[in-house]
């Protein structure tokens, strides 16, 4: 049966759009049923309407706490009854509480090669750190911040005369790529995160992928 898919946003929505259009393509066993952004105004929302897809807003700045925000949203995303949650440039710290709720059925889109460069800035630290490979990694949310079980990771190479913006650019390709190609993998039963001795893992038509993710 087709899964129903929520997408977060906060902003522009490229990865979202790449979801949109796998799924209209029939490359995804599934339909987004519902966009949400933590913010308002952003282009992600028109990308939703302009499918026909509901777009609705749960701002940050209207909650005085994580956890009261989590809950409002929490209740948002489960009005659609998803299969899964999908991050697409969703840039909140989610809480333990919320994570819980979602637990193998919430995936995230990571600009790096995780474990390195959790958290902001990731295309500007390789840079920086005089890194030849960068890359994007799709894995399973928990609560760990950028920390679940890697499902998939795309390298770029860093060439010496890049700034942040041709390396972004070059990781965002890489992006639409995987994003959807991992989505379907879960859309189409394929797809778990379990825990295998006492350690939480990725799991493709059962068999465990390694910490960086199938491609590896
Ligand atoms: C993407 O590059 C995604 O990897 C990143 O935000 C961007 C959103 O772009 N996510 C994170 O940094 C999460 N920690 P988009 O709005 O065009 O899809």
């Amino acid at each position: 049966m087709s899964k129903k898919i929520v997408v977060l946003i906060s902003g522009n929505g490229s990865n979202l759009q790449a979801v949109i259009d796998a799924c209209e393509a029939n490359k995804i066993n599934g339909d987004v049923v519902a966009v949400i952004s933590n913010k308002p105004d952003v282009y992600g929302l028109e990308r939703a309407t302009s499918h026909n897809i509901t777009a609705s807003v749960v701002n940050h700045k209207s909650y005085d706490s994580r956890e009261e925000y989590d809950v409002q949203l929490k209740l948002e995303i489960d009005k659609h009854q998803p299969d899964l949650v999908v991050l697409a440039g969703f840039m909140r710290i989610l809480t333990p509480q919320f994570v819980e709720h979602y637990e193998g059925r919430m995936l995230n889109i990571h600009p790096s090669l995780l474990p390195k460069y959790q958290g902001l800035n990731t295309h500007q630290r390789a840079i920086d750190a005089g890194d030849d490979v960068h890359g994007v990694s799709v894995h399973f949310v928990t609560a760990e911040l950028d920390g679940g079980p890697v499902i998939l990771q795309a390298k770029v190479p860093v060439f010496p005369e890049d700034n942040c913006d041709d390396l972004s650019a070059r990781v965002h390709e890489q992006e639409h790529r995987i994003y959807p190609l991992v989505v379907n993998w879960f859309c189409d039963n394929r797809l778990s995160m379990q825990t295998v001795n006492n350690q939480l893992v990725a799991l493709l038509d059962d068999n465990i992928l390694d910490v960086t993710g199938y491609a590896s």
